[in-house]
């Protein structure tokens, strides 16, 4: 990866932002020169290229943080539910469904104008207890079926684009197809994504249908064997006409990861969208728990390393947008799955605990800015 300076990057920024021509809407943003109150909020800049730009939350945001929230509504386009879609939030036990977080989230987003994804119909994770206990060949196609007609069904029309599955792929697992060992392959074989995807298309039409994965991210091993894993998938779902529609790349980054590889990284989005699907990125992040505790040298590499990644892959017309999953340091997933030895918190959002815009934020913001203009309008 090539490291990219502070000068390089304002001037990029200034020289996208000075072109005149290929405006998808409108007239260009000002110039980015600090990251500071007055430059323009990422879904606007997002959308000046047809993109979106957005994040992910949870209830303690949406009912206990105004301050977050009002940054959310500042600078995002869409949002996806940190936890309320999933099985164990929305389906606790086996005869009982209970909508109040998601309607709560859906409310508030429909009040502000901001669109909402939806998070996750199949995952081997968040699953009730009664799921496990209960699922088997018998009776996994009803159980499935049932629960996206019930779900999707709800949020018909209302949602842009549904994670349907989630996490498919783990070569590990030494399956065939090198899909995950999860109590879906177990009960229903690899044809419980033939039957979520049917499923989720009769239930919603309207919503984007999203294959959502990480760790596809390096030119690493197991990631090389992840990425073509998943285009096997891929390949073998679009041949037999599965209704999927688009591919999530998770997009939790390391800074400290040396194996950024742009060329290959473009080649990967290129193969997907050769296929004729869509490409989101769907929980942008980048942990710093391997960097050293100096914050101003930590929120560079988070930024440069952010902004390399995306800087490979948002050229192709294909992508849609992009969410992070979070938008402030105040609460990030990382601090519980990757803790830093020092117990200090990790600075992998746009905006810091105080919720300024950090360097992550600029670098996102540049990386829009020096995105082609999509033809099309985006669906934000
Ligand atoms: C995480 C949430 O952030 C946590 O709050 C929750 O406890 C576990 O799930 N990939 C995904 C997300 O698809 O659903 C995960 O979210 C993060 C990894």
């Amino acid at each position: 990866m090539r490291p990219i300076s502070r000068r390089s990057l304002l001037a990029a920024t200034f020289l996208a932002a000075a072109a005149t021509t290929s405006c998808a809407a409108g007239p260009l943003p000002p110039p980015l020169v600090e990251p500071g109150p007055g430059a323009v909020a990422l879904n606007t800049r997002a959308r000046h290229k047809g993109l979106f730009y957005g994040c992910a939350l949870n209830d303690d945001t949406l009912t206990k943080d105004p301050a977050t929230l009002a940054r959310i509504e500042a600078e995002c386009g869409i949002v996806v539910a940190e936890w309320s879609f999933k099985w164990a939030a929305i389906h606790p036990k086996i005869d009982k469904y209970d909508f109040t977080s998601a309607d709560a989230l859906m409310a508030w987003a429909g009040k502000q104008k901001i669109q909402v994804r939806g998070h996750a119909l199949v995952w081997h994770e968040a699953l009730p207890d009664w799921l496990p206990e209960t699922l088997n060949a018998g009776n996994g196609e009803k159980l499935l079926t049932d629960h996206i007609h019930t779900v999707a069904g709800r949020y018909a029309k209302r949602l842009a684009h549904w994670d349907v599955v989630n996490e498919a792929i783990n070569v590990e697992d030494k399956q065939p197809g090198g899909l995950r060992n999860t109590i879906w392959l177990r009960a229903l074989g690899p044809a419980y994504l033939d039957i979520a995807f049917h499923a989720t298309a009769v239930a919603d039409p309207q919503a984007l249908r999203v294959l959502n994965e990480y760790g596809t991210d390096y030119a690493i091993d197991w990631q090389e064997r992840k990425r073509g894993a998943l285009l096997d998938l891929l390949s073998n779902l679009t041949h037999r006409r599965v209704p999927i529609q688009a591919v999530g790349l998770q997009a939790h980054l390391d800074a400290a990861e040396t194996a950024l590889d742009q060329k290959i990284l473009a080649r990967f989005i290129a193969d997907i969208a050769s296929m004729g699907l869509k490409v989101l990125i769907t929980e942008f992040d980048v942990r710093d728990d391997r960097l050293p505790a100096d914050i101003a040298s930590r929120d560079t590499a988070v930024a440069d390393h952010g902004r390399a990644w995306l800087d490979a892959v948002l050229p192709n017309p294909a992508v849609l947008g992009v969410l992070s999953w979070g938008i402030s340091d105040r609460h990030s997933w990382l601090n519980d799955k990757y803790p830093r030895a020092d117990g200090l918190a990790q600075r992998p959002l746009p905006l810091d605990e105080d919720l300024n815009r950090k360097k992550l934020w600029s670098g996102i913001a540049a990386s829009l800015d020096a995105a082609p203009a999509r033809g099309t309008p985006s669906r934000t």
